[in-house]
């Protein structure tokens, strides 16, 4: 089998581990891999890896040390003209004329649909990889550089801890995560911040300024509070104007964690996850699948057709409210 593999979408710590499990597990089965750069947009340009030999396939040099390095070597990108029909066809035309069996497109929700809106035109097999930091996805408990990104915000919030402490001050952080706050959820759960808001945790302001009235009365001198970029008060900039007009009574900054979520090398439970879903998608592409994700529900590999792992996004459950509301009070 031929099968070709891209990034897409914003990078994730773990897409290499990934990778390098797919084409292990693809050399096993002797198939060959076509590494795509760019993601969708390289199809399209017909821009594909060559090793340092001048071969086109990825073996098991190609991906050699590659578990332990963050980004991708395959490069990644958004690309707007694969959500036109024209281009939908012309990359199902670069897929036919390079006799790519299968396609294994690792990414997020955008990479999904984008796999989903390709199935109309290609009749090859598709089978997508759950890469992004946001664990926005249904069909996976954990997406691939999620772990990783929730440890580098918690180191940078221990840290800010410690300036908090010096200057008696609130940090306002914001971290990536789209609509979903979960990667805000577990860095505020790690690293023990009083107040989070996200689209779905926002509480409105005069109560939350009431709150740190409250802790500010009770003796606390300094606060921690994580946002979620999509929180619905517009982000940590407006939070802390809004917060301020309020009359919050904390001297606030605010810190925008931002692409540094994105780097790195990926923590061993990515690493893991990535070399265990990179290889089960590959078994499964030579057990019949197509047009699934391949993901990890419950300590087991899943695969869930693709339209269900984008129909949502994952919201934060009802446990970890809990969990937050007895942690941080
Ligand atoms: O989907 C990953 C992500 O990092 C989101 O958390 C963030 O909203 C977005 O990508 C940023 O995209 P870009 O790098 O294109 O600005």
């Amino acid at each position: 089998m031929r099968i070709g593999v891209l990034c897409s979408g914003g990078d994730a710590p773990g897409m290499n581990a990934c990778i390098r499990g797919i084409v292990r597990a693809a050399n096993e089965k002797q198939d060959e891999v076509i590494g795509i750069c760019h993601g969708y947009q390289g199809l399209l340009d017909e821009d594909f890896y060559v090793d340092q030999y001048g071969s086109p396939f990825m073996d098991r040099g190609s991906v050699s040390g590659l578990a332990r390095v963050g980004g991708t070597i395959l490069h990644s990108s958004r690309c707007p003209r694969f959500q036109t029909e024209e281009g939908l066809k012309d990359a199902s035309n670069v897929l036919r004329k390079r006799k790519i069996d299968a396609l294994l497109p690792i990414g997020g929700n955008g990479t999904l649909s984008g796999a989903i809106e390709l199935q109309n035109f290609w009749t090859g097999r598709i089978v997508g990889l759950p890469g992004t930091i946001d664990n926005d996805l249904l069909g996976t408990d954990l997406t691939i550089g999620f772990s990783t990104a929730v440890q580098t915000a918690v180191d940078a919030v221990d840290k800010l801890y410690d300036t908090a402490g010096s200057h008696d001050l609130m940090f306002i952080v914001e971290v990536m995560g789209r609509h979903c706050g979960d990667v805000a959820m577990f860095t505020a759960l790690a690293s023990g911040a009083e107040i989070v808001s996200t689209a779905e945790i926002a509480k409105p302001i005069p109560e939350m300024v009431e709150h740190l009235k409250k802790i500010k009365a009770l003796g606390k001198k300094s606060v921690m509070m994580i946002v979620s970029e999509g929180d619905s008060h517009g982000g940590a900039y407006l939070l802390q104007e809004k917060l301020k007009e309020a009359d919050n009574p904390y001297d606030s900054r605010v810190v925008v964690l931002g692409h540094i979520l994105r780097g790195g090398s990926p923590c061993p439970i990515d690493r893991m996850l990535a070399a265990e879903l990179g290889v089960f998608a590959v078994r499964s592409l030579h057990e019949g699948a197509n047009g699934v994700m391949a993901g990890r529900i419950r300590e087991e590999p899943a695969l869930t057709p693709l339209p269900e792992c984008i129909i949502d996004h994952r919201r934060v459950t009802e446990k970890m409210k809990q969990l937050l509301k007895v942690v941080a009070s």
